[in-house]
């Protein structure tokens, strides 16, 4: 390990305890706007005559009948002058669109947060007829006009109906409160008028109150004083204000629905516990704002890099959802003050309200009704779904080599190597230090060698020095981010003194793109020390600042247009995404799909690659809650997501390791990384049992990464997530509601349940139906039941407890290869996992992986179908097109026109045949089994003489070679 010392000498120390700086964040009492808006609700519940002082005026209601849009004035009685329009439209699908912003202000409320997260405007209803009343306004659509939108006007409340009952309810408690814009100096006049000269700090008594009360007629909605108003400080940092308080309260409440999902990111329990009302599990609220949270905790509500403020809300009744379309910091308390009703309470810095109210009835719907929103997870390169290995540092060339050879001696697949910042001199991104990485290119040439990439970190900061070109021309083109007063802004980083890209500034934007060009244009710079096949990871985007207040940029702090650094907080590291994305794929021509990693995120963000779940540590808990994140990652229709394998921080110990690797082969994105004092712990590195062990895990992953690729082609499609937790699956059984540690990947029937505890030979996993699941790797069969049930399974330290759900046919692909490209012409396995009815359905999508070739048509989408037949004598398996029957789902959101079976992939792929098809649970043996007219060959097993009711070793029938194509029709019968 020649060089490490040298790095080790130039970092900053790091300490070497597991803690958080809880303090380096805040907690609610410590941001004066989420200070306020839990002081109002506080004030809302104590009060039994509490009603909301923000109501429509009647004269001002506006029905645009060729939009179907319908707008209002709205005032509140305790600043009777100060105006507020309201605009609620109902979209094609049925999502209802509710926004309201204050109107001739003294400034302007920051409105965009939605044009960066959403595709397009969406289409509006013109079938929607709004029909206005004495008190309100309302409309009737959907299937059987069974939605209902409800516009009350004294006070404003805003309600989704179905059939007649009340799914989502804005402002139902009242707690809605746009802090409209004031003076300083208005306000200090007005408090002059008032008997009480100041109020003190901390808490009046009644009495005082009262006074207070009476003199003040708006502090029993507004609190008494003005705090954090013009000023606030945190630690040794002051915010400066300049606009004063702009705060946006809304209580939103969904009754009947006992489970809210969602608004990640957070290390929290998937089914969101309480922070508000009795028994409140956490204290704080839900805090979304975008934060470096050095070693976080596994357990709490604390910011994290991302932020996606979609929240589901769900019964086994009804699914239903909500977008709140919003880019500053925002805290969201959950409290169930009904039992199964849920109300939420979002308290957001500044901004306007821009709500989205998805009426689901199911998860599904509510996917589908968000991607149409902000888009589907963009079909990833295929080679990306493989296992990624990173560390801070593969510190030079030769590093690199040796690792990737380790790799091959061991016969270990991997498909990605990873350089952390050290590959930078001094930290000034796309400049190689010379001295570690002397030949990069040839680097990069011997990974490509065997269809292998490599991904290399750009981060956001810039080194301010004069010899880093990449800085200069930001300065030149004056695309950084200034301070209040109109300066460049300095913090610190990585690299020491740096400044920030504005990428608000569309004047960024294809500057940014120009700077991955590998060849040069004139005297331009390119990035020759690269390849069209070095990808990339773009971290710290929160962004990261470590001289910052909370390890970030001052909210004070200027963007393109004049916005402060609050108002967009958690839009900027999306981004920065977006442009690296698109620079990524610009390289070439005709372009090919990106990969960059990131590790702050926004709604949206799905649109542009792989995400991570940030510095993790390297504990059982971290592990564990790393499952629910990604869950609720997916949930928040972020599926390309994956946390840190063996943790960030810390020396796993070697059974560790091997569950992490359980987690990880079973997670969307699949990559090991650690930090820079651990030590290594690249697979090979193992001693056995556990190298082989982890062998057998990354073959797992490869032999099932049709499965993967085919469940991303779904998301692609209809935004349904690649894993889906119970609740998505079965939204009517309550037993799964809860369930955060087993969950289904894509579409496919595999329930997974990953180890995350140490020492574990068992476990349970849950059945919610009275359907037989298959135990994967040796066909144990366990039968559910309709109220559902827990089976004990097998979880030695080489087992991961992983069932096929009856009813499902998953295809494989078994033969060991280095890299998943070298896959292309291998042949499949299926594996044909009967129901209790004798039928079973799956899909495998294929296309060449990296172009995007497929929206032009380039693929292959298959359907494979097993039927009981002739009274079940007769079991047949077919494959069939199922791309010329859905053309307008067929890939990635792209509708075709037509699609032709013999596309250039398809024929490329044509001599790729079904090497084997096992069928599990057969009720006999068969007589005998016919393909194309022909007895093939085949053996068979019988199973346990109970395995007939779903209990113990099921049948195996193993065909092989069934003269299948993957690429055409067929037909297999198995007469019995
Ligand atoms: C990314 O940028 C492109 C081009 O500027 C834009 O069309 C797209 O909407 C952006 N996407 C996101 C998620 O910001
Ligand atoms: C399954 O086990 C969990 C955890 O012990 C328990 O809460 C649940 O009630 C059980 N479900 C059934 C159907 O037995």
């Amino acid at each position: 390990m020649r060089g490490l010392k040298v790095i080790l000498l130039t970092l900053v120390a790091l300490p070497a305890v597991f803690a958080v700086k809880s303090h380096d964040f805040k907690t609610c009492s410590q941001a004066a706007f989420c200070r306020r808006g839990r002081a109002l609700a506080t004030r809302a519940r104590e009060s039994s005559s509490w009603t909301s002082p923000y109501s429509v005026d009647p004269a001002s209601v506006t029905i645009d009948p060729t939009k179907a849009t319908f707008t209002a004035g709205v005032r509140s009685s305790i600043y009777p002058e100060i105006k507020f329009g309201l605009d609620v439209r109902v979209h094609e699908d049925g999502v209802v669109r509710v926004r309201m912003d204050e109107v001739d202000g003294l400034r302007k409320r920051y409105d965009e947060a939605s044009s960066w997260a959403l595709i397009a405007d969406p289409e509006i209803s013109r079938e929607i007829q709004w029909t206005v009343a004495k008190d309100a306004v309302r409309a009737v659509y959907g299937h059987n006009n069974n939605i209902e939108v409800v516009v009350a006007y004294e006070p404003l409340k805003v309600s989704l109906l179905r059939n007649g009952q009340e799914q989502i309810v804005l402002n139902g408690d009242g707690l809605l409160h746009m802090e409209h814009f004031r003076t300083k100096e208005a306000v200090d006049q007005e408090k002059s008028g008032w008997a009480l000269p100041e109020a003190p700090e901390e808490g009046l008594d009644l009495e005082d109150a009262q006074v207070v009360m009476q003199m003040n007629p708006r502090s029993w909605f507004e609190g008494v004083g003005d705090d954090g108003w013009w000023e606030e400080t945190f630690g040794t940092w002051t915010d400066s204000k300049p606009k004063g308080p702009e705060s946006l309260s809304i209580d939103i409440n969904f009754p009947n629905h006992g489970h809210v999902y969602g608004i990640p990111q957070h290390a929290t329990r998937l089914s969101l516990p309480t922070t508000a009302g009795e028994d409140a599990y956490y204290s704080d609220p839900y805090r979304l704002y975008n934060a470096d949270v050095f070693e976080y905790l596994a357990d709490s509500t604390m910011s994290l890099y991302g932020s996606i403020p979609v929240m589901h809300a769900h019964s086994a009744e009804s699914t239903v959802a909500i977008f709140n379309a919003v880019g500053s910091e925002t805290w969201i308390d959950v409290a169930h003050f009904v039992p199964k009703s849920t109300h939420t309470h979002w308290i957001s810095e500044s901004g306007i309200m821009d709500i989205f109210l998805m009426p689901g009835p199911t998860p599904a719907d509510v996917f589908a009704q968000y991607a149409r929103l902000t888009g589907t997870s963009a079909l990833p390169a295929q080679w990306a779904l493989g296992y990624h290995q990173c560390r801070w540092n593969y510190i030079s060339s030769d590093d690199v080599r040796d690792v990737q050879t380790r790799f091959d001696e061991e016969d270990i697949p991997v498909d990605v190597f990873w350089l952390d910042i050290e590959y930078a001199e001094d930290h000034k991104y796309f400049i190689w230090d010379k001295k570690s990485f002397p030949d990069p290119v040839d680097m990069l040439h011997d990974v490509e060698a065997i269809q292998r990439k490599m991904v290399v970190i750009v981060d956001p900061h810039l080194k301010r020095t004069d010899n880093y070109p990449i800085y200069q021309q930001a300065k030149d083109l004056d695309l950084l981010i200034k301070k209040k007063d109109g300066q460049e802004y300095e913090g610190w980083c990585w690299p020491g003194s740096s400044a920030w890209v504005d990428f608000f500034n569309p004047a960024s934007w294809d500057w940014w793109k120009s700077l991955f060009k590998t060849m040069p244009e004139g005297d331009k710079w390119a990035w020759i020390d690269s390849t069209e096949n070095t990808y990339i990871w773009n971290d710290m985007n929160e962004p990261s600042i470590f001289n910052g207040p909370e390890i970030s940029m001052p909210r004070d702090n200027i963007h393109y247009g004049g916005w402060e650094h609050r108002d967009v907080h958690n839009i900027n590291g999306m981004l920065f995404h977006n442009m690296t994305a698109q620079a990524v794929m610009h390289r070439t021509d005709p372009p090919k799909r990106p990969f960059v990693l990131t590790r702050s995120f926004y709604a949206g963000s799905q649109r542009l690659g792989a995400m991570w779940t940030g510095d993790n540590l390297g504990t059982w808990e971290h592990m564990a809650v790393g499952v629910s994140m990604v869950l609720s990652l997916n949930v928040g229709g972020f599926s390309f997501s994956g946390s840190d394998v063996g943790g960030f921080f810390g020396n796993p110990e070697p059974d560790m390791l091997v569950r992490w690797y359980g987690v990880g082969a079973f997670s969307p994105f699949f990559r090991a990384h650690a930090h820079i004092d651990t030590k290594r712990r690249e697979p090979y590195l193992l001693e056995e049992p556990y190298k082989s062990i982890v062998r057998d895990i990354l073959r797992l992953r490869y032999s099932l990464l049709p499965v993967w690729y085919t469940a991303f082609r779904e998301a692609s499609v209809n935004g349904l997530p690649v894993v889906r937790p119970h609740y998505v699956v079965f939204p009517q059984d309550e037993g799964g509601f809860d369930l955060d540690d087993q969950y289904f990947v894509g579409g496919s029937g595999l329930l997974v349940k990953p180890i995350t505890r140490k020492d574990v030979t068992e476990t349970t996993m849950y059945l919610p139906e009275n359907e037989v699941y298959y135990d994967y790797f040796t066909g144990h069969a366990y039968r559910g039941a309709a109220t559902g049930k827990n089976v004990t399974v097998p979880a030695e330290l080489h087992q991961i407890p992983l069932l096929i759900r009856g009813g499902s046919i998953v295809p494989t692909r078994e033969r060991p290869r280095r890299a998943s490209p070298l896959m292309k012409h291998d042949p499949f396995t299926l594996r044909v996992a009967l129901s209790t009815t004798g039928t079973a359905r799956g899909e495998l999508y294929l296309d060449e992986g990296e172009t995007f070739a497929h929206q032009a048509g380039q693929f292959v989408w298959r359907a494979f179908e097993a039927t009981a037949e002739k009274g079940g004598k007769e079991i047949r398996i077919r494959s069939r097109d199922l791309a010329a029957r859905n053309l307008d789902t067929a890939v990635d959101g792209v509708a075709l026109t037509t699609y032709d079976a013999r596309n250039a992939f398809a024929k490329d792929v044509a001599r790729v045949r079904v090497e084997r098809i096992v069928v599990l649970g057969l009720s006999r043996e068969p007589r005998s089994v016919v393909a194309d007219g022909k007895e093939v060959h085949w053996e068979y097993k019988a199973g346990a003489a109970a395995a007939s009711k779903g209990e113990g070793t099921a049948s195996m029938l193993l065909v092989k070679d069934p003269h299948a194509s993957i690429t055409t029709d067929w037909e297999i019968t198995i007469h019995l």
